[in-house]
């Protein structure tokens, strides 16, 4: 029988979750099913999901932030289709290849001239790994410097610079590593003054958190302290680059000169993995130090062809439908849109974000009804409250969002960059409704709450 991938999907569509829950990570099944997020989606373009139904569902998580120019877009697919009725060579290996020159050129031109080498790779971790040897090799220094509740990844290299606990439990001893507080420059300089450190690796807006220093001169003289210890600056733009913050790249809101950058995520669409280490010249040579060096750091897929193509795709796309541009208005409106919400619910303590990376941190409400509820939640896992909300707003009114971190009342939007106003009011009058749902106690988004945390409490017994 002739392979037909359509009809493979049309008949066994629906099974998804108990596929996964027989073969691959059960644990998420189970999480995904308790919140009711046990979604089967069947199509997806722009800023929605579509499920079998037919019903759209406003995705504000973006892929985490892997489909900044919408999902599935055209340019992006016929790049990918083209290539494809072409039968270009890929992967030769022992050659190189006209589509990874272009789309060196391509992304250099959009990054300040001192950064003017390229490593491709496949996935953001790789390019924290390809990072981190990059400065280690160029410095001769083992270390690594952090920010707390960092994340850039979750391969051994890129876990040991992660600020969460969770996220280390049960693999052991890392990376030599040490993580700071934001805003203390005192205490970056006394790590920096041991001269052990290769690089401090910075998220600029930081990703679990949807934060970044209160003091806007810190990253300069963080930069400048930096130079002064032979340190290099690596500014992770995985997440917050390829426009997200409402700039090219986030590092561009403090005028920065970072040594290294690495990115991934949206660097091809969401369609095809990819990943990119951009860097000066002089620290990438001392990698490929010689001739028989020249492979000494690479991998398989690196500088494949689909997502080569994919890439120079999406950077036409961005230029064209102005995407950058659009991030930073609709970021606006919609930071405003939720700030304007702040005076009406007392649950809202802070609206943050820049450009599309939006955070609503939730705070203990006054009223003392509303107070005994919040409070059981919080005995129980804080972070509750949020999860409650997002599961609202996924149930009612069909958009995907989720809590920013584990014990964090903190819900994180990072939709498309490619909506428009309609996707702000439906986002800010979702979450308006799904508030006004918390002063109805007992009601069913207190109910939700207390049956998070009967899972939580079972969870903890079990473990
Ligand atoms: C800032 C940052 N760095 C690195 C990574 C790892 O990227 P990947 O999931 O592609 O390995 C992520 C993923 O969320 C991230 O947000």
């Amino acid at each position: 029988m002739a392979f037909d991938i359509k009809s493979l999907i049309q008949a066994r569509l629906g099974e998804n979750y108990d596929l996964h829950d027989r073969h691959i990570n059960r644990a998420l099944v189970k999480v995904l099913r308790t919140i009711g997020f046990d979604k089967v989606y069947a199509r997806a373009e722009g800023a929605y999901l579509y499920d079998r139904e037919g019903k759209d569902y406003l995705d504000g998580l973006g892929g985490y932030g892997a489909v900044n120019i919408g999902r599935n877009h055209p340019v992006v697919k016929k790049a990918i289709a083209d290539l494809l009725a072409m039968d270009m060579p890929n992967m030769v290996q022992m050659d190189c290849s006209i589509l990874s020159g272009l789309l060196a050129e391509a992304l250099l031109k959009r990054f300040p001239p001192h950064l003017n080498a390229v490593f491709f790779c496949n996935s953001g971790t790789e390019a924290v790994e390809g990072a981190i040897k990059f400065a280690r090799c160029a410095t001769g220094r083992n270390k690594l410097l952090f920010f707390d509740r960092a994340f850039h990844g979750l391969t051994t290299g890129a876990l040991a610079m992660n600020g969460t606990g969770m996220f280390l439990e049960g693999f052991g001893e890392l990376l030599p590593s040490k993580a700071i507080p934001m805003d203390d420059l005192a205490v970056l300089e006394k790590e920096l003054a041991t001269r052990e450190y290769a690089a401090f690796f910075v998220e600029p807006v930081q990703g679990k958190t949807v934060k970044y220093p209160a003091d806007d001169s810190y990253y300069q003289q963080a930069q400048a302290l930096c130079r002064k210890y032979g340190t290099l600056l690596v500014t992770d733009e995985i997440q917050v680059g390829m426009g997200r913050t409402g700039k090219f790249s986030s590092f561009e809101h403090w005028n920065l000169e970072p040594d290294i950058v690495p990115i991934a995520k949206s660097l091809s669409g969401g369609l095809v993995p990819c990943g990119a280490i951009l860097t000066r010249r002089e620290i990438y040579d001392k990698t490929f130090s010689r001739m028989d060096r020249c492979v000494v750091h690479s991998t398989t897929f690196g500088r494949n062809n689909l997502a080569m193509a994919a890439a120079l795709a999406t950077l036409q796309v961005m230029d064209d439908e102005k995407v950058v541009e659009n991030s930073a208005r609709m970021g606006n409106a919609l930071i405003d849109g939720l700030k304007g919400l702040a005076a009406k619910h007392e649950f809202i303590k802070e609206v943050r974000g820049k450009g599309l990376i939006v955070a609503i941190e939730f705070q203990e409400p006054k009223s003392l009804r509303l107070r005994a509820a919040w409070k059981m939640i919080q005995a129980a896992e804080k972070g509750l409250f949020a999860q409650a909300v997002v599961i609202q707003l996924l149930k009612d009114h069909r958009v995907l969002t989720q809590v920013s971190a584990r014990h964090l009342e903190v819900i994180k939007i990072t939709p498309v960059l490619t909506i428009g106003q309609k996707e702000v009011d439906r986002i800010v009058n979702a979450v308006d409704a799904s508030l006004a749902e918390c002063y109805k106690f007992p009601g069913p988004l207190w109910e939700m709450g207390a049956n998070l945390v009967k899972a939580s409490l079972s969870v903890k017994k079990s473990t």
